[in-house]
């Protein structure tokens, strides 16, 4: 594991993967990222030159795939169009790279040899009704129900076949929704933050109802690796960390966070076939593999992220604008 490709490594889980794993090992890291409009090549600025590069290219591009994947120990594939919402306007960048640029990692990782780790997400399963007690484990049947959701569950069966039937050496990880540093404002939690410094009160769609189990960043690509080195091929794991919330709390924590009124906030048109719960049981990834989260208090684990947002206008305020003109043509 001394030659890591991470592709995706440009975006908020990726980045936060290659500081961990420069951080935590000696490796080095080859990061393939298209830099799409979610990218930010500032999180990897502060990383060693001697340890990390940066290669500008598309995944679904075997010429540009092909030889970083033979000069690579292992893959580690991070790279995707992740948002629900864009997904709703516009499947078709979703389906080229996280369907065809999936393909195209496996078809190079089938020529050489190469230990594969696939990134996926909890979404694959579905939901789950609010008074099921039930939370995803890795024998729950996929049930993927927007375009993104459909486009990863499509890239981890394409994973699931070329494991079986070409034998290559992969592991997948289904995660819950991440929150933490570097996350683009366009998601629920910066999106929030962002518009309370802009003094605009948050939106929350639908009545907040739905559930999401939230995990620290850090603490998923302390899983990542766990699983990268200690992982059996062919299995899938299940990443999180306890975190359920619903949206109307998180809101609300925010705002008190932010030492606002509580109920600040205004209702806005759901979202089209919105997922009402994820939850995730992680016993297989917690005692075969011996993995445990850190953040255990999701309001202090905010509060950091807050204070992070404060600190880091220059970053997020470039994308902001844009982000909330796409939201107000949909009624978001
Ligand atoms: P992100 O949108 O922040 O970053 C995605 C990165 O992939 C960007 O840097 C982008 O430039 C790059 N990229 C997109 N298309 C590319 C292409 N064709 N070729 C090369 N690079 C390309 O996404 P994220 O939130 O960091 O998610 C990363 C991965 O983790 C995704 O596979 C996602 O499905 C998965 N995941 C995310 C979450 C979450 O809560 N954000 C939870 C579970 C799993
Ligand atoms: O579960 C893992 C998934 O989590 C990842 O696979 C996705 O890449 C990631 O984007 C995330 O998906 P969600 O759709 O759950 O995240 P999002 O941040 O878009 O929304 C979280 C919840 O908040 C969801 O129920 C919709 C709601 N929401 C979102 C926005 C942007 C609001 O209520 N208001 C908002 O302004």
């Amino acid at each position: 594991m001394h030659r890591l490709l991470v592709t995706g490594g440009a975006g908020f889980i990726g980045s936060n993967f290659v500081h961990h794993v420069v951080a935590t090992t000696d490796a080095h890291v080859t990061v393939l990222d298209k830099l799409t409009y979610a990218s930010s090549e500032a999180s990897l600025a502060d990383l060693p030159a001697d340890r990390v590069r940066l290669v500008v290219g598309d995944i679904a591009d075997p010429e540009t795939v092909d030889p970083l994947v033979e000069q690579a120990d292992a893959v580690v594939h991070y790279a995707a169009e992740s948002h629900n919402d864009n997904s709703l306007a516009d499947p078709s960048p979703f389906v080229r790279t996280n369907i065809i640029g999936t393909y195209t990692i496996l078809e190079a990782v089938r020529r050489h040899g190469t230990r594969l780790h696939h990134v996926s997400t909890d979404e694959v399963y579905g939901d789950l009704e609010l008074d099921d007690p039930a939370r995803f484990t890795e024998a729950t049947p996929y049930q993927p129900s927007s375009p993104y959701s459909a486009t990863k569950a499509g890239s981890d069966h394409l994973v699931r076949a070329w494991v079986r039937s070409f034998g290559i050496p992969a592991t997948i990880s289904n995660c819950s929704n991440n929150y933490g540093p570097w996350q683009h404002v366009e998601k629920f939690i910066p999106r929030q933050i962002t518009n309370l410094i802009d003094g605009v009160r948050p939106r929350l769609y639908g009545a907040g109802a739905n559930v999401r189990d939230w995990i620290h960043a850090d603490d998923h690509s302390s899983a990542v690796w766990t699983i990268l080195t200690k992982g059996e091929s062919g299995r899938t794991y299940l990443v999180g960390a306890d975190g359920e919330q619903d949206n109307l709390t998180v809101v609300r924590t925010i705002l008190e966070i932010m030492g606002r009124d509580p109920d600040d906030f205004e209702h806005v048109t759901d979202r089209a076939g919105h997922d009402m719960r994820y939850a995730i049981d992680s016993t297989r990834l917690r005692t075969e593999l011996g993995w445990e989260p850190r953040y255990g208090d999701f309001r202090e684990g905010l509060e950091r992220t807050v204070q992070w947002y404060r600190e880091h206008e220059d970053w997020w305020r470039p994308q902001k604008a844009a982000t909330e003109a796409t939201y107000a043509a949909k009624g978001h």
